[in-house]
């Protein structure tokens, strides 16, 4: 049921968006040079469906997979009479993650996102100003920044585990969730936020994420139940943002126009912020970025915190468990039981545990552009082709994050694969180290900016967690649902814990 709907919305989202695309590319199109290179291979399918009957029987990534297998790095999918050209590998992959905006850009295949974060920022803004805005986050996320997030993390995540009991059993996925939320918005927004943050706030943002489904990339404003809420809940958190701004700067002008030293979050950055040509941010503005913050680090962070334990609390990978556990024993003994931003370099093992988590389960599925010219491509083979002007082209993380060249035993959940050299995909390189072969966090111009802080959010909880608990898995490894935008673990994910003596926990 939930796959038939899945791969409907594809159908729908892949005809609309290259209809609207078509439409805008009529003239580029006519306009094309003589092409002196075929175009990618295209996977077989029936006449008129195109790879449709394929992705019922089988789902859209084993029919990603399945082309990959037969044609190698590079091909197109039709579906019905539209396509989306793939590309799999880091040998393909440069003008995707490096090309230009003018030359391979977001836009035309990120509309769906303005309902969601509103006016005024992201895609319903112009590319300069994005960029602009992009650059704020960045100034929020630099290590100055980041030494007094991981103080405020370590805070928050250490009153939440004081509240479960000596031991118990709980969903992992719902606990996690609710505490990245009271996290980023401590780190994020501030005491005005986070003490609504388990209340009003958290309700609008689960219906924000509610309300971006595969159907929503089509039909952003389709009249349906969950886009509705996802309206109300949009212009209520515009309300409380816009009031917690207006007071903040309030408090700023008493204060003799911008004391700011006791309050170091990312509002007060964003407030301060300004344009290259000496503009200040607007309170729309500010809100919109506020929301989008929180909106793209919220379920990513989490899904990944609930993957990392749900694979080391896995029967197969105690090994790992135990190197991560034996990690925070040293850390213990060398610090006591304090964690700050340079302790938290020291967690290598952890680290290397969340970076396997997302090689396996990359919060984002498919990351997508829009070719505004034609670009060649060159696989490993030596097989040129030329991917057409006006082409969708997607980059499918999770084929990606598979290659046995680049990663040996793909399947297998082995952090310890990453930071030794002679493990990666050529003799000597240390796994995924190579351009563009790991990009759980994209690459090169759009870079994710907030990877540092997602990276200590998650270290934070686990380290707490592993210093704190003996923990066991009590259902099966969740299996992923494919059914929204950003996939994350299906269901329940239930754990039993059990304090650990204080002297252990230190
Ligand atoms: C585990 C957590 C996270 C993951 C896996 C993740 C993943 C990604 C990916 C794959 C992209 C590239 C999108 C593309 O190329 O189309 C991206 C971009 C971005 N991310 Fe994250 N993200 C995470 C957390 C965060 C956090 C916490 C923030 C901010 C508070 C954030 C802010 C951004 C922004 C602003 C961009 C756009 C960068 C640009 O286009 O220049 N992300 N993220």
């Amino acid at each position: 049921m939930e796959l038939a709907s899945v791969i409907i919305w594809l159908v729908v989202f892949i005809t609309i968006v290259s209809t609207k695309i078509a439409r805008q590319q009529t003239t580029a199109y006519q306009t094309t040079r003589r092409r002196s290179l075929p175009p990618p291979p295209v996977a077989t399918g029936s006449p008129l469906l195109g790879v449709l009957p394929a992705l019922l029987a089988k789902g859209p990534l084993q029919v990603i997979r399945d082309a990959h297998a037969e044609m190698g790095s590079v091909f197109t999918v039709r579906l019905l009479h539209r396509k989306v050209t793939f590309l799999v590998g880091p040998d393909v992959s440069s003008h995707f993650y490096q090309g230009l905006d003018s030359e391979i850009s977001q836009d035309e295949v990120s509309q769906f996102t303005i309902p969601t974060f509103g006016p005024g920022v992201a895609f319903d803004v112009d590319f300069a100003t994005r960029r602009e805005q992009f650059r704020f986050f960045g100034d929020a996320m630099k290590p100055a920044k980041l030494r007094t997030y991981a103080g405020l993390m370590v805070r928050e995540v250490e009153e939440y585990f004081a509240r479960w009991g000596q031991s118990g059993t709980v969903d992992l996925k719902q606990e996690l969730e609710h505490l990245v939320t009271l996290v980023a918005s401590r780190c994020l927004f501030g005491e005005e936020v986070r003490s609504k943050m388990l209340g009003e706030v958290a309700t609008h943002l689960r219906e924000l994420n509610d309300g971006m489904r595969l159907v929503t990339i089509m039909f952003p404003h389709l009249p349906i139940p969950a886009h509705r809420r996802r309206d109300m809940a949009r212009a209520r958190l515009g309300e409380i943002f816009s009031d917690i701004v207006r007071s903040r700067k309030a408090c700023m002008s008493e204060s003799g126009g911008g004391n700011t030293n006791d309050v170091d979050d990312m509002l007060q950055c964003l407030i301060g912020s300004r344009y290259k040509d000496g503009r200040s941010t607007t309170e729309t503005e500010v809100v919109g970025m506020l929301v989008s913050a929180l909106f793209a680090g919220q379920h990513t962070s989490s899904s990944t915190g609930t993957w990392t334990g749900a694979r080391l609390l896995a029967d197969d990978n105690v090994v790992h468990l135990r190197a991560a556990v034996r990690e925070q024993e040293r850390i213990v003994a060398r610090h006591g039981g304090h964690v700050d931003y340079e302790v938290l370099q020291e967690m290598e093992a952890l680290h290397r545990c969340v970076k396997e988590t997302l090689r396996l389960h990359p919060p984002a599925m498919v990351l997508l552009r829009h070719a505004r010219r034609s670009f060649v491509v060159r696989t490993r083979e030596g097989e040129e082709y030329e991917v057409p002007e006006g082409s969708t082209v997607a980059s499918p993380l999770v084929v990606h994050h598979s290659l046995p060249y680049v990663y040996g035993d793909p399947e297998r959940y082995d952090p310890g694969r990453f930071g030794v050299p002679g493990r990666g995909a050529n003799d000597g390189t240390d796994a995924g180290a190579g351009a563009f072969a790991y990009t759980a966090f994209g690459g090169g111009r759009h870079a994710c900016v907030g990877e540092a802080f997602a990276y200590m959010q998650i270290k934070v909880i686990w380290s707490h967690l592993l210093r704190n608990f003996q923990m066991e898995m009590v259902s099966p490894l969740p299996e992923t649902d494919w059914n929204v935008v950003m996939p994350g673990p299906k269901g329940k994910v239930m754990v039993s814990y059990k304090r650990k003596p204080l002297s252990a926990a230190a």
